[in-house]
């Protein structure tokens, strides 16, 4: 395989902002009498945010309480609170491994996209310091299938100008390992309790360049033996 891109999730991948995803939807939520815990908060990750409320209203039994136009106006409340939540972000949130791993992709001349269906992407890769690092990002207002439908990825490998057949992509949700193996790409997956990975680490500190380079390795040969 000749690796041209490595396209990333950014929530759980790059930087960790789960946390702050839950801080502000349970404060929305509790206004709406449901009380959510961190458990109900790793079923929302890489989920869209109409979606991830759809998911707290149905939890709470009110999936039929309000009109369109009311879960507009809790989405953006909840977007309201996480933005604030986010000017604490700095390059110090970036997780163990990426920014090393990012700089060693540049000098390989290998490109780095971003695939990631929140719409505060731009913004949260301002504050952490790494527009300059990304070739491209999909935009997530664009995208009319969420993950794990592999539209976002996609989107990804049209924008870098490469085929899925050319990149690995990583995630640390379900739903994002079974998009880039939909698309025909090698998946790394980040944490416990993922399926179907092609190759799965614990932590983002494991995400070094040997271990890529040690996957494509193992698939070449793979590859070979079948043929
Ligand atoms: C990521 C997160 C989700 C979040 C989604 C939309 O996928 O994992 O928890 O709901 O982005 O984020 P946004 O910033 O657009 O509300
Ligand atoms: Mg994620």
């Amino acid at each position: 395989m000749m690796l041209k891109a490595l396209i990333f999730d950014l929530d759980g991948v790059i930087t960790d902002t789960a946390h702050l995803h839950f801080l502000a939807w349970k404060s929305v939520a509790a206004e709406l009498g449901i009380a959510i815990d961190e458990r109900m908060n790793h079923a929302l990750k890489g989920i869209s945010r109409m979606a991830s409320l759809e998911r707290i209203l149905q939890f709470g039994g009110k999936a039929t309480t309000f009109s369109e136009t009311q879960k507009i106006v809790i989405a953006t409340r909840k977007n309201e609170r996480y933005v604030a939540l986010l000017s604490s972000l700095g390059p110090d949130a970036i997780l163990p491994g990426i920014a090393p791993l990012l700089a060693e992709l540049k000098k390989r001349g290998i490109k780095a996209g971003l695939a990631s269906a929140s719409l505060n992407a731009p913004r949260i890769l301002a504050s952490l310091n790494l527009l300059d690092a990304f070739d491209f990002c999909a935009d997530a207002s664009r995208i009319t299938h969420p993950k794990p439908h592999p539209e976002i990825f996609l989107a990804a490998c049209t924008g870098l100008g490469v085929v899925p057949e050319e990149c690995i992509g990583v995630e640390d949700a379900q739903a994002g390992i079974d998009a880039i193996n939909v698309c025909g790409m090698l998946s790394i997956g980040i944490g416990a309790s993922l399926n179907n990975a092609g190759l799965l680490l614990s932590s983002t500190e494991e995400l070094t360049w040997a271990r890529i380079a040690g996957l494509l390795d193992y698939t070449d040969k793979a590859t070979a033996v079948n043929r």
